[in-house]
């Protein structure tokens, strides 16, 4: 089975041929890898970036993967819900089976650190021809959503930050006086896959949306904003209004930080992004903004199997409301055989690179 590799924390990665001998459980599901997504927590691994980055245990090396879209092919006699040739995404994160989150599904917000990811932390990932999974791992999705489903996992933790958003502004009344959010501002910095879909779902709540970045739009940027009626802003020349809610995803506390100033009063700082090497001081102003405003300070990680199924249904709506939009976040497609330097390096205006096995 064609398999792409790496051996954290050494930089690296390669395609082997392995001959895997997983447990076939009666609750096993064999699935063939359709589609992978290469986002920045791979390419830190393959380049020996990601501290957190273990191989599992018994092995050298770390099939790399958890971006996934898959063809179900096979089931044990125990599985119920989920058919031959159903689409199905995995989730990431399994739980340590050790503090009450993971025992309620809820091992995103592990307490012990001891889970396991795949394709990141301890376990297989899904960057190879097929994989076993369980039931309870795996989202199954529409046929209707094949061309964009290997979407739904980056979405997925999108999903999780607005949950724990709208769960944190039950402290006040934050609605508008129509109960919308139509007079809300969401500042978004960075035009990634990440922040589009944060763009794209911020939109959906009704906010006003302003996708930043420290250039101009590239084209396509422009094109998708526009769909969505939200508004791009160039940084490092446009005037940069108020914010309810700024959601970085850059990582980089010298793009986030001199912004907080522009957060209003009971708003959020999400931070979703992260990066090494930058760093900016938090002055007293900004302490006391953040304390006289109430302003909270959200980060945010991975998601629940739940918030994959809510994230199925916005592809369906989105994929209606927006036809033909989100296709275009997939901006290169490669085969498996020549991904090594994608999976490396960011290609020049790429949104979202999708390997094909
Ligand atoms: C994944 C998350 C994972 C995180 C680890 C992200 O790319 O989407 O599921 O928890 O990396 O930092
Ligand atoms: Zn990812």
């Amino acid at each position: 089975m064609k398999s792409i590799i790496v051996k954290p924390p050494k930089a690296g990665v390669e395609m082997v041929d392995l001959d895997l001998k997983e447990k076939l459980s009666a609750k096993y599901i064999l699935v063939k890898t359709i589609e992978n997504g290469i986002c920045g927590t791979d390419r830190g691994i393959a380049n020996g970036n990601l501290s957190f980055a273990r191989v599992p245990s018994g092995y050298d090396y770390l099939i790399l993967g958890h971006e996934t879209l898959g063809m179900v092919i096979e089931v044990g006699d125990e599985v119920k819900g989920i058919k031959k040739g159903d689409l199905v995404v995995p989730i990431v994160r399994r739980g340590c089976n050790n503090c009450l989150n993971c025992l309620a599904g809820r091992q995103d917000y592990c307490e012990t650190g001891q889970f396991s990811e795949i394709g990141i932390r301890g376990l297989h990932g899904t960057m190879r021809e097929f994989f076993i999974d369980e039931e309870k791992n795996l989202v199954v999705l529409p046929k209707s959503l094949k061309e964009i489903g290997v979407l739904l996992e980056p979405l997925s933790n999108i999903v999780k930050t607005f949950e724990a958003v709208g769960l944190i502004q039950k402290r006040m009344i934050w609605n508008c006086q129509d109960s919308s959010f139509e007079c809300r501002n969401a500042g978004i910095i960075g035009s990634g896959p990440i922040g589009l879909l944060f763009a794209l779902l911020s939109r959906s709540k009704g906010f006003n949306v302003y996708v930043m970045n420290k250039r101009e739009p590239s084209s396509l940027e422009e094109q998708i904003c526009n769909a969505i009626e939200a508004k791009f802003i160039n940084m490092t020349k446009d005037e940069i209004p108020n914010f309810d809610l700024l959601i970085d995803t850059s990582g980089y506390p010298s793009a986030f930080i001199p912004l907080i100033d522009k957060i209003n009063k009971n708003g959020l700082l999400v931070l979703f992004g992260t990066t090494s090497k930058d760093s900016h001081p938090l002055d007293t102003n900004l302490v006391n903004h953040i304390v006289e405003s109430n302003i909270t300070i959200l980060g945010s990680v991975n998601a629940s199997k739940n918030n994959f199924i809510e994230g199925v249904n916005l592809l369906s709506a989105w994929n209606n409301s927006y036809p033909e939009l989100l296709k275009k976040l997939i901006t290169n497609k490669v085969k498996a055989e020549d991904a090594i330097p994608y999976i490396l390096n960011k290609p020049k205006g790429e949104i979202k690179t999708v390997i094909i096995w």
